[in-house]
């Protein structure tokens, strides 16, 4: 977590195995599935490469980027690689095109240091974390104390918001106070 601190990019490198992330990588973001509730890379950007003997390179490449979304990530590029070969891969020209494309995209954003509008997706669980969090209860968990910096924010301070994308944040935070009526958050079994 450190080394992501420290980091303007990141890059993941991750080969598919039976259609999905490898295992112990999969073991390692579900540790750090806190994040999904308490979010924080939100000027990092990543490239998630994905390798593949034939099958599946793209859903596992959509997989990682998802998560690292959902961690905070400010934009996640992608470059799903499928092999098609058996101990004698050779990148196609096709490949050199796309990698050389893709990086370079990926260089140039980090060294512009320009920072993207969130997409809709990630609004949801910042406000709505945000507002069930907001009162206490009587099983706080540290989500209670970590949204109350974010208090009155649509998204973390920043990343630009388009007026359509505060309304949305809004309305999404206005549901999370319906629902806190209703609902208790809490981790108690
Ligand atoms: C356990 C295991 C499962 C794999 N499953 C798939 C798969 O579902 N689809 C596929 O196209 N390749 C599969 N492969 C091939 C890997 O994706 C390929 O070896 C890897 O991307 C190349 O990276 P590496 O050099 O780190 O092995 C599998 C390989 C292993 C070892």
């Amino acid at each position: 977590m450190d080394i992501i601190e420290d980091s303007d990019g990141v890059i993941f490198s991750v080969p598919c195995f039976q259609g999905h992330l490898p295992g112990i990588l999969k073991n390692f973001t579900d540790h750090m599935a806190f994040m999904l509730h308490r979010p924080r890379y939100f000027t990092k950007k990543a490239l998630v490469i994905t390798t593949t003997g034939g099958v599946s390179a793209r859903s596992t490449t959509k997989a990682m980027a998802a998560v690292l979304s959902g961690w905070g990530f400010n934009k996640c590029y992608q470059l799903p690689i499928m092999a098609l070969s058996w101990n004698d891969y050779r990148p196609s020209a096709k490949d050199l095109k796309k990698t050389h494309d893709i990086a370079g995209k990926f260089y140039a954003d980090i060294s512009s240091g320009k920072l993207h509008v969130p997409g809709a997706g990630v609004l949801v669980p910042f406000n709505l974390f945000q507002a069930m969090t907001a009162a206490e209860t009587d099983y706080p968990t540290e989500d209670n104390s970590f949204w109350r910096k974010y208090a009155g924010m649509r998204y973390a301070p920043g990343i630009p918001l388009t007026p359509g994308k505060k309304l949305l944040g809004w309305l999404i935070y206005q549901a999370g106070r319906r629902l806190l009526r209703s609902t208790t958050v809490t981790y108690r079994k």
